[in-house]
């Protein structure tokens, strides 16, 4: 190994086009084609140091040492790092999100784009953005998109996730309407399984989905907001149709979910440009040109139901930092 430490930061992506479903569970391959933008905002800072005085892999998450589940899914990560790397090294991982963790904010997909990154690059491994695309897709396949910046696809049964447009592409934003700040009741790989398994709603998901994703991918090379969003709407709807019809349902939306959606087809009916998203949790993501944001988050920021806004542009992919600072 020539070093055995690394740090990398990587943002958050909400999918425009979501992926929901896996065409296989073992590989994580994604049964659907999904399209998102990677945001600014929401950043996971994520540092490893493989260490030969280690017994076991050490992961910590702002600042708790992590257990169970959570701690198992970084630690296969790392046994993917050390079986390319030809180590078997243990790893202290320490990683920091700066928004709610696991609250359908889409934490999986920036932690573990930052620990492709960090822990392949402790290790010794110069791996090009296709191949950590893809080592972060077996973990959160919408961390493979979070790789890369700008607008990402992520195609069906694809292994890593690929550039559509970048960043500049067009000035949007998407206002985090944060609802609550607890963590999600049902996670979103055992929700998609269910789904699968049990809903009657699946196939038809299953047929529309490309249909969607070629015109949203229209939509952003022609910079066509209102087709974009009708299109994210409808990607967004038909994804929790597919899972309230389930028994029991898997329901993420709540009450205040319900209200800042009709909130943003009001204002939208009122002639402001806005569209929503919801992902496997209760927040509310919306979507506007630049030039309209401020008034649309103006808007979100007084509902009694909204606890604060995010607003986030469109950013850059994961990259390694040099910069020493406490993590948490
Ligand atoms: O990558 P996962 O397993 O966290 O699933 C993400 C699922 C959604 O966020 C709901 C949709 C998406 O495409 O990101």
């Amino acid at each position: 190994m020539t070093t055995n430490v690394a740090r990398a930061i990587a943002h958050s992506n909400i999918a425009l086009i979501k992926y929901w479903g896996k065409s296989n569970s073992t590989l994580n391959l994604p049964a659907v084609p999904s399209l998102s933008l990677t945001l600014d905002g929401l950043t996971s800072t994520t540092s490893v140091q493989f260490d030969a005085t280690l017994d076991s892999d050490q992961v910590q998450l702002d600042g708790k040492l992590t257990l169970g589940r959570e701690q198992a899914r970084v630690v296969a990560m790392l046994d993917r790092v050390r079986a390319l790397a030809q180590i078997d090294t243990r790893a202290r991982v320490s990683s920091h999100n700066d928004f709610p963790t696991a609250a359908g904010l889409a934490s999986s997909a920036s932690g573990f784009a930052a620990l492709a990154l960090a822990s392949s690059s402790a290790a010794g491994l110069e791996l090009g953005l296709e191949a950590l695309s893809a080592l972060a897709r077996q973990s959160s396949a919408s961390a493979a998109r979070s790789l890369f910046g700008g607008f990402v696809n992520l195609l069906a049964d694809a292994e890593s996730a690929q550039q559509v447009a970048p960043s500049e592409h067009w000035d949007l934003r998407l206002l985090v309407a944060v609802t609550e700040e607890g963590r999600k009741p049902v996670g979103s790989t055992e929700a998609m399984e269910i789904t699968k398994r049990e809903s009657p709603y699946y196939a038809a998901w299953l047929a529309h989905a490309p249909n969607l994703y070629r015109e949203a991918e229209q939509a952003i090379q022609h910079r066509q907001f209102d087709t974009l969003g009708a299109s994210m709407e409808q990607s967004t709807l038909m994804m929790h149709a597919s899972m309230w019809a389930t028994r029991p349902a898997i329901l993420f939306l709540t009450d205040a979910t319900l209200s800042v959606m009709h909130r943003v087809r009001t204002l939208r009916g009122q002639g402001l440009p806005c569209y929503f998203t919801i992902d496997a949790g209760p927040h509310v993501k919306v979507l506007a040109q630049a030039e309209h944001a401020e008034e649309v988050e103006r808007e979100l920021a007084v509902l009694d139901q909204v606890l604060r806004v995010i607003p986030c542009a469109p950013g850059p992919g994961a990259r390694l930092t040099t910069d020493e600072g406490p993590l948490c």
